[in-house]
């Protein structure tokens, strides 16, 4: 079957450090060094089948899209390597990643947000297209523009209107068909539908599986709630403050969660039928710093589980069933 991506020891990083008289802290009568790092992204592996889903899940804040945003080299990399359908391609250059961004699209939460307000829906799409030589004429484009409207739920006559004059959830159907458009192999969808209504939400979902069902395309999925990957997913990963904590096929993560936090995430997924999203609890316990990362296991001050050797040492990653990993002093 092959991967479509592998990622392997990925680290990112954000140095808030802007000058070094920024770093110069008064404490105790002196200055002292004070060195403000965001460890973001630390030291995760993880790799796609061709054709399968792989949902990364986890709390604002634990490094999905930052994640995201090194995979297709938004970002360069701090550590760690990308490869993409068996290539390395942690060092290329920008121009060397050019093939590869019509190869690998991104679907964003805000659609709105990353489309060009001044923009016909229309011209959205064609002009990707063109830059991409996916068309070799202009009528060619728009006719590939108003299929692929049509494939995500526009009526060609709505392709003439702007972004403003549509709903949160038409917007999406914009993105994904902008993403659509230039006929990739993998997409990544970070948080596609956090902005929508939950009613709409569901139609979204099934848009982005019946297109893959038609194009066969491997995606990364990423969610802050587990009840919005269940459906769609094949395999999933758990991140808590920029680790993968615990990484297997749906199965096994819905039917017999390991980690501690990843319990914890069940028992506050809302259901996505009924009113019951006002009784959803949140989650207890303030998420640590990625400036100052705790010592030990990163989860441990908010584990019910903790000993004392979750309070020194980071475990080791376990495979505690076949293709089932978990990163826990417990197993
Ligand atoms: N450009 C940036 N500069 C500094 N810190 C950042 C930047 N982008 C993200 N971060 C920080 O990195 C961590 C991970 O953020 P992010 O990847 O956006 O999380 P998620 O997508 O899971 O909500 C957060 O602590 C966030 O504040
Ligand atoms: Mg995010």
């Amino acid at each position: 079957m092959g991967k479509i991506l592998e990622v392997e020891n990925l680290e990112q990083r954000f140095d808030l450090n802007k000058g070094i008289l920024d770093k110069l802290k008064f404490k105790n009568g002196k200055f002292i060094k004070e060195e403000r790092i965001v460890n973001a992204v630390n030291n995760i592996s993880f790799s796609i089948d061709k054709g399968k889903v792989f949902s990364l899940v986890g709390e604002s804040g634990c490094g999905k899209s930052t994640t995201a945003r090194t995979i297709i080299k938004l970002l360069e990399p701090k550590g760690g390597n990308i490869k993409f359908d068996g290539v390395d391609i942690t060092n290329l250059t920008r121009e060397e990643m050019l093939k590869y961004r019509k190869r690998i699209q991104m679907i964003f939460q805000d659609p709105y947000a990353s489309l060009n307000p001044r923009q016909k829906i229309i011209d959205i799409l064609i002009e990707p297209i063109l830059f991409h030589k996916i068309a070799d004429s202009n009528e060619e484009a728009r006719e590939r523009a108003l299929e692929i409207l049509e494939k995500v739920g526009i009526r060609p006559e709505q392709g003439e209107r702007y972004p403003h004059q549509f709903s949160g959830g038409q917007r999406q159907r914009v993105g994904i068909a902008r993403a659509l458009a230039v006929e990739p192999e993998f997409i990544i969808a970070d948080e596609p539908v956090s902005a929508l209504d939950v009613s709409i939400q569901a139609q979204i979902l099934n848009l982005l599986m019946d297109l893959k069902d038609e194009y066969n395309f491997s995606y990364l999925l990423i969610a802050h709630n587990l009840s919005v990957v269940k459906h769609i997913s094949d395999d999933l990963g758990v991140m808590y403050l920029g680790k993968i904590v615990e990484k297997g096929s749906k199965e096994q993560i819905f039917h017999s969660p390991l980690h501690p936090y990843t319990k914890l995430l069940f028992s506050v997924v809302p259901k996505l039928s009924g009113s019951n999203l006002k009784n959803s609890k949140n989650i207890e316990g303030e998420i640590p710093s990625a400036i100052n990362l705790p010592l030990g296991c990163y989860f441990h001050e908010r584990c019910p589980y903790a000993k004392s050797v979750c309070r020194e040492e980071m475990p080791l990653e376990k495979e505690v069933e076949d293709g089932h990993f978990v990163l826990c002093h417990q197993y």
